[in-house]
């Protein structure tokens, strides 16, 4: 009998193919491929524990119980960057390599967050709104602003902070960026600047771009003193993870006017949850689909086949995160 390599997927989820099509030719002739749909509230189904290796799409959470319960597994493959659905100490503990798939989608979530910067500074979406009255006055032009001379921060200077800001740098901005992790000189490199603390890059930004991993240390890194602390009118873009920021002082300030507008892929307890909080005005928001594109989805799903692959045949496995 075949080792089993398990394919876990909400059941919601519309766009991944019931027959593995992209997974198949990598796995076919050493394990059994099986597409496993779940309901996000049950516990995994007994022919999951089995597995050799599990691919994981966003949503099922491997808890320290799950882990547990895992008989043979060789390796459980986040098919995506982030990896905060899987205990990987636990995993860890019992021996089970976690890998991720980080390179996948970066270019995508890049062009993302500043479409999301475009689209406040250009104010497209109002004015769009108000070309398809069939008449216009150009209503929010006091609110379109120059690009150049403005600045860009980045919290989180990592693959896609980086390729968020050579994207910014482009259309003129300042970029400033703080990340306590990255070596110095790491700004030199990519010609733009580093500031020593986050309250310093809130001071001085305005335009807010996130790009770190959600963690322990992230989790509500941008709260009601840190929004406070923005210039009054800048602009808040999140493209990482919806639990970095609290979304209630977020939607308070865009109320307010303290905040100019806000363009977020991902928010706090995502998906939006009531009509109030979808009529906040100055607020896009997006479908956590900043990584979407054809091109990146076929790269994602090779990449993990290829690692389930090594797994089921006793060979190292890469983009190990634990
Ligand atoms: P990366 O690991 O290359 O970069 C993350 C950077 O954040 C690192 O340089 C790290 O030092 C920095 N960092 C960690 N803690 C920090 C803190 N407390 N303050 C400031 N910086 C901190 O990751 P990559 O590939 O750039 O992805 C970033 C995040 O984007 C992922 O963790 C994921 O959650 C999110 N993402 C979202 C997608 C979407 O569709 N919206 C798709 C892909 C990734």
């Amino acid at each position: 009998m075949l080792p089993l390599v398990a394919i876990l997927c909400p059941r919601e989820f519309k766009f991944t193919d019931h027959d593995a099509s992209v997974e198949r030719p990598f796995l076919a002739d050493v394990a059994e491929l099986r597409t496993v749909w779940l309901d996000y509230d049950r516990p995994f189904p007994e022919e999951v524990l089995e597995a050799h290796a599990l691919i994981l799409w966003h949503g099922p959470q491997v808890t320290p119980a799950v882990i547990a319960r895992l008989r043979q597994c060789r390796a459980i493959i986040r098919n995506g960057v982030g990896f905060d659905s899987v205990d990987t100490a636990a995993a860890a503990r019992a021996g089970i390599p976690v890998c991720n798939v980080p390179d996948y989608g970066t270019e995508e979530v890049a062009d993302h967050a500043l479409a999301l910067t475009l689209a406040l500074y250009r104010q497209i979406l109002p004015l769009d709104a108000e070309a398809k009255q069939l008449g216009w006055k150009i209503a929010v032009a006091p609110k379109m602003r120059r690009l150049r001379h403005q600045t860009f921060g980045i919290i989180g200077l990592g693959r896609i902070g980086t390729a968020t800001a050579l994207r910014a740098k482009a259309f003129g901005f300042r970029v400033v960026f703080h990340d306590p992790y990255v070596p110095p000189g790491t700004h030199k490199a990519v010609g733009i600047e580093r500031v020593d603390s986050l309250s310093e890059l809130l001071a001085v930004a305005d335009t807010v771009s996130i790009h770190c991993p959600l963690t322990a240390e992230t989790r509500g890194l941008i709260g009601e003193r840190e929004i406070a602390a923005m210039k009054p009118g800048a602009f808040l873009i999140n493209t990482a993870r919806g639990d970095i920021v609290r979304k209630a002082p977020v939607f308070a300030a865009l109320r307010s006017g303290h905040l100019g507008g806000a363009g977020l892929d991902v928010v706090e307890n995502e998906p939006l949850r009531t009509p109030e909080e979808a009529a906040t005005p100055n607020l896009i928001c997006t479908c956590h689909a900043a990584f979407c594109s054809p091109e990146g989805m076929v790269e994602m799903r090779s990449t993990s086949a290829r690692i389930a692959r090594a797994a089921v045949l006793g060979q190292p496995v890469w983009n190990r995160v634990n």
